[in-house]
């Protein structure tokens, strides 16, 4: 693989650089940083992604997702540097990269598929997967295995797929796709190890603070150790915040409280020092009081010199916000200043849903279209951003129609035909690159 692709592992997050613009942005942040350490008022809300209810709002939806059984079950640009290096493609698509840039590659422009293009400009591009479609359906592993240079797994890895029980582990489907990337010597993004959802019913009030300590400790290094040097990064913190800003009420916080999720880091890195670190969460790429409370999470955990390397932004938009709520210069200005803290920044489930959109199926789709590219070409625009891992490809299957009801939200239809949205990230990855 590339540059892009390489594992290339070293972390610098005790770079003494990093740590003073922490210091400095620290002290120069005191309303985010108090929101950080202020006690969190609790509102019972939801994890739902609807934007319309979302939106800088209290008004959410009670909490119902917390022991939900699931029984089946990114070489980073680790300095935050450059995309649009120029490379050399080889026929396979295959590229190197040769250095620096001072324009679009051209050659990138003949490529033509995801991987080929995004290696060409210096982009990591991935997808999330499920076992059960790579069992059923051979289409999908094709597709896969064409288009995309990492891989995370959908539900495989998540705490109630590996550990139903306290002394039970599963990791068949998990390897499964494990061993499918490794085929094409994909990034592995493992998905996730501290969060409040599909968590086993065994990890539950009433359990002790310590109890709950040793149970994270034991599922990091069973998992973490089982996929050392395969696994390249990982989720290690989910989806921590409510959309005001405060702290999510789930069982990690109401027990460790608010120092959970940098012990969690600690943990994280204690069990493999050799993975990149990242805390995932969704709308933190809009503007607001989430977005707001995840930055000064970043800021205080940098300062702390925790081991975060970068923050996915998950990106499951909705087709009928944009782009007043969902904004491409927002999404940028956030990318920004998580990049300032030496963090890597990446798209980590991203898929546009449009079923709520006006218009002919159509019009729907040019408008999908547009979002994607615009989301992708500031993405690859961006120093600090980068990887971009979809969240599935085909829209045969996706996550979303069981949560929002029948929508197309992903690159390909459900019969693997290219939709205007592919041509929408192609034509971001082949015409936007860092000046
Ligand atoms: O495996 C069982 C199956 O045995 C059972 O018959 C069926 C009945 O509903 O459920 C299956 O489990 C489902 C599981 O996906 C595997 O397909 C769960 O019900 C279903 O709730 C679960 O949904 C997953 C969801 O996370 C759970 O919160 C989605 O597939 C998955 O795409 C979604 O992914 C999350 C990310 O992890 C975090 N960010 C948000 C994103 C979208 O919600």
């Amino acid at each position: 693989m590339s540059g892009v692709s390489d594992r290339a592992k070293s972390h610098n997050r005790v770079d003494a650089w990093r740590h003073i613009i922490a210091i400095i942005l620290t002290a120069g942040c005191a309303s985010a940083c108090f929101r950080f350490s202020d006690e969190p008022e609790w509102v019972d809300s939801d994890t739902t992604m609807n934007a319309a209810t979302s939106r800088g709002g209290v008004d959410g939806h009670s909490d119902s997702g917390e022991h939900e059984s699931a029984s089946t079950s990114e070489g980073s640009t680790d300095d935050g540097t450059t995309h649009g290096a120029t490379t050399e493609a080889t026929e396979d698509g295959d590229s190197s990269s040769t250095g620096d840039a001072s324009g679009p590659p051209t050659e990138c422009s003949d490529l033509d598929t995801l991987i080929a293009t995004a290696d060409c400009v210096g982009i990591r591009i991935g997808a999330a997967i499920n076992a059960f479609a790579v069992e059923e359906d051979p289409r999908y592993v094709e597709t896969f295995l064409r288009e995309f240079g990492s891989m995370t797994h959908e539900n495989e890895l998540k705490w109630g797929s590996v550990q139903p029980t306290s002394d039970s582990w599963n990791y068949g489907p998990a390897d499964t796709l494990v061993e499918l990337a490794e085929q094409r010597g994909m990034f592995i993004k493992g998905h996730v190890l501290v969060w409040h959802r599909q968590l086993p019913d065994w990890v539950s009030e009433p359990m002790t603070a310590d109890d709950l300590r040793a149970a994270m400790r034991a599922n990091m290094e069973m998992t973490m150790h089982r996929y050392a040097d395969r696994i390249d990064a990982w989720d290690v913190v989910n989806e921590a915040f409510e959309e005001d800003g405060t702290r999510r009420n789930t069982i990690f916080q109401r027990l460790l409280g608010d120092g959970y999720i940098a012990e969690a880091f600690r943990m994280a890195h204690e069990t493999d020092p050799d993975a990149l670190l990242y805390y995932n969460d969704f709308n933190i790429e809009t503007a607001g009081w989430k977005s707001d409370a995840a930055y000064a999470l970043a800021v205080d955990l940098v300062a702390a010199a925790i081991p975060i390397d970068g923050v996915g932004m998950q990106l499951h938009i909705d087709g009928d916000s944009y782009p007043d709520y969902y904004s491409p210069e927002d999404f940028r200005t956030n990318i920004r200043r998580f990049g300032e803290l030496g963090l890597t920044v990446n798209i980590s489930e991203f898929d546009v849903r449009v079923r709520d959109v006006p218009g002919t199926l159509e019009q729907k789709l040019e408008l999908q279209r547009q979002i994607y590219f615009e989301f992708v070409s500031v993405c690859v625009s961006e120093p600090a951003c980068d990887a971009i891992t979809f969240w599935g490809f085909t829209d045969k299957y996706s996550w979303v129609d069981n949560t929002f009801g029948e929508d197309d939200p992903l690159l390909y239809s459900e019969t693997y035909a290219p939709k205007p949205a592919l041509d929408g990230v192609m034509e971001a990855l082949r015409t936007s690159f860092q000046p």
